[in-house]
């Protein structure tokens, strides 16, 4: 099968390699110099390329994670190409406790943060049947709890600035209508609702809360684990245009949504899927 990319056929051009797909062709925005950025589950994946892309428009960035080895990669990575180096607090998100810490700690370091972007899910599939209480609490402290408490977290410092923007990340599955993984499919759902909610509450504060839907993005995880020939034939066949969603093209869906280049826009979801829904 052929597949194409902004029109170059697939046997000219190869997938980019891990780091190409954090960064590439990025547009600088000027009013995010020296923004100060924080990203969750931001060592490995989509979040990488957020840190990335962040740290190459001359952001102060801090990113969330319990990847070690990947995130201490990514820091060198990023200050390799000459950034100013990404600051990396090992935090399980989960712990609320102790993301209220990790937030208060890069803020007592970096300055009140200026740019939220609640990247940090996962996507472990599971059926209807096998859900207990216990599974269902652990499901939506990964995938929608810590997004309110980080939110919580920064609020009063962009409400003293009368500035701010949240990213919230939420997912295409639950309205293409994908199956096998309901609690994440209920909290991504959520996490639209919440933008909504408060986009309306912190609006009058001068904050912007938006949400980006990834459509099938290449992250490492997913190439291991499920994209075969037969997810490269479904995404030929569902998305308008050929090719691959990497991991920069959501990252430079936030940065946009970060600048001042989106100062008006706020409580709006942006699907970034290659067109599949
Ligand atoms: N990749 C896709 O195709 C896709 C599609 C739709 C939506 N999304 C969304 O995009 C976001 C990023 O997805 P991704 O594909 O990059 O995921 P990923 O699994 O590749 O990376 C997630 C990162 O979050 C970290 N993380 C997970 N649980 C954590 C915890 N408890 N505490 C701290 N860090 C934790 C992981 O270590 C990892 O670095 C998620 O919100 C996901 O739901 C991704």
């Amino acid at each position: 099968m052929k597949l194409r990319r902004s029109g170059v056929p697939c046997a000219s051009r190869s997938r980019p390699s891990l780091w190409e797909s954090y960064v590439t062709k990025n547009s600088i925005h000027p009013s995010l110099a020296g923004k100060v950025v924080l990203v969750t589950g931001g060592g490995s994946g989509i979040g990488a390329a957020h840190v990335a892309e962040f740290c190459a428009q001359g952001a102060t960035v801090g990113f969330l994670d319990v990847a070690e080895d990947a995130s201490r990669q990514l820091v060198e990575q990023v200050t390799a190409a000459g950034h100013k180096p990404p600051r990396f607090l090992r935090t399980d998100l989960t712990d609320v406790a102790a993301l209220q810490a990790a937030i208060a700690a890069f803020a007592a370091e970096a300055g009140a943060v200026d740019v939220l972007v609640n990247n940090a899910a996962h996507d472990e599939r599971h059926e209807l049947d096998a859900i207990t209480p216990e599974y269902f609490e652990e499901r939506i402290a990964v995938n929608l709890r810590h997004l309110v408490f980080a939110i919580q977290a920064v609020a009063p410092g962009m409400r003293a600035k009368g500035a701010g923007v949240i990213v919230n990340t939420g997912s295409i599955s639950w309205r293409a209508g994908f199956g096998g993984m309901p609690l994440y499919m209920a909290a991504k759902a959520g996490i639209e609702g919440l933008t909504r909610a408060l986009a309306r509450d912190l609006g009058p504060d001068g904050i912007r809360v938006n949400c980006i839907l990834p459509g099938w993005v290449m992250t490492e995880r997913q190439l291991t684990l499920w994209v075969d020939d037969a997810a490269r034939k479904l995404i030929a066949e569902r998305q308008c245009l050929g090719g691959y969603v990497e991991p920069a093209d959501i990252a430079r869906m936030a940065t946009w949504l970060a600048s001042d280049d989106s100062q008006m826009i706020t409580n709006q979801t942006f699907v970034v899927d290659g067109g599949w829904i």
